[in-house]
């Protein structure tokens, strides 16, 4: 009833971690079994080792958070020999979001994960709005979109999931620059550029200065630039944005996504992936929908019926 397929991926259920909302390994594991969403996607690596950005790095705001993290992180070595024995074999299936600062950083990290066992997936963070190299300026540009898929996928036969910025200009085209290029799926939306301030200090309230904003305000604009997306692309399209029950991960599958992930949600509840898997039959059940992946792209827009 609930299994999709993304490429040659087979997930138990639509329901993936977002990248840093459930750790750089089981760090939330005492809320939700890492074995209860269909993957378990791990936050950031870089080639390097980063600080991340100063604090604050996160901030409440009507309808969400934003976040300036920064991409903290140990550098991929480190994370392949310290972390990932500990994590390996631990998830239904495991994804890994990777992020190059420079275009020949990629294929470094690519190539240092290669065939490893037991990473079923990478997401390639092309569109990261808080550093100030790499980031957003990679999820622009089609072509540099299509260079990067290319030479990460001569350096590992590991899956893509390519992870769109709601900022780009045609997100679509970038989508197709993935997909012609041998990304197996896209990703979106990543966070949308914003900001806090506060009036009396006259100084924004994340220290990065500005961060991205994720959370149920951003729904409404993920819903449709992964519409917009699905229309595009055959790959399969994976939801984000403001993902905080079953409903909504329903609603992302009509408008063209095939499976979905849960990010802010886990901060205002860490068990919500749980709860959102457990309540995804019954919602099924009620509509008499046979199986989740029914759903997919079957919204009915005015005028095409
Ligand atoms: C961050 O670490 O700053 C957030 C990651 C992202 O938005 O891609």
């Amino acid at each position: 009833m609930l299994d999709v397929r993304i490429g040659p991926i087979e997930l138990k259920n639509p329901v993936i971690s977002a990248s840093g909302c459930y750790g750089q390994a089981l760090e939330s594991e005492a809320f939700v079994d890492a074995h209860v969403p269909g993957a378990l996607l791990l936050k950031t690596i870089t080639l390097h080792p980063r600080a991340g950005n100063p604090p604050p790095r996160i901030v409440e705001v009507a309808g969400g958070i934003l976040n300036s993290i920064g991409l903290p992180n140990k550098g991929i070595e480190r994370w392949l020999t310290e972390t990932f024995p500990k994590v390996r074999g631990h998830a239904s299936k495991l994804f890994l979001n990777i992020a190059g600062e420079r275009t020949d950083e990629w294929p470094k990290i690519a190539a240092r994960i290669g065939a490893t066992p037991g990473i079923d997936a990478l997401e390639l963070n092309i569109s990261c709005p808080n550093v100030e190299q790499g980031g957003l300026p990679f999820a622009r540009d089609p072509e540099t979109v299509a260079r990067l898929v290319r030479v990460v996928k001569n350096e590992t036969p590991i899956p893509l999931i390519v992870k769109l910025a709601p900022e780009s200009p045609d997100i679509g085209g970038i989508a197709l620059a993935a997909q012609e290029n041998g990304a197996t799926a896209v990703s979106l939306i990543n966070t949308i550029r914003a900001m806090a301030v506060d009036w009396r200090s006259r100084k924004p309230k994340l220290g990065y200065g500005f961060g991205g904003l994720s959370g149920p305000a951003v729904k409404p604009v993920a819903l449709r630039l992964v519409h917009e997306v699905a229309r595009r692309v055959k790959i399969p399209v994976i939801g984000i944005g403001g993902i905080a029950t079953a409903d909504d991960v329903l609603e992302f599958l009509v408008a063209g996504a095939t499976a979905v992930q849960v990010g802010t949600a886990a901060f205002r509840d860490p068990r919500a992936l749980a709860t959102i898997v457990d309540d995804l039959p019954k919602l099924l059940r009620d509509a008499e929908v046979a199986h989740v992946r029914d759903l997919t792209g079957t919204l009915r827009m005015p005028g095409a019926r």
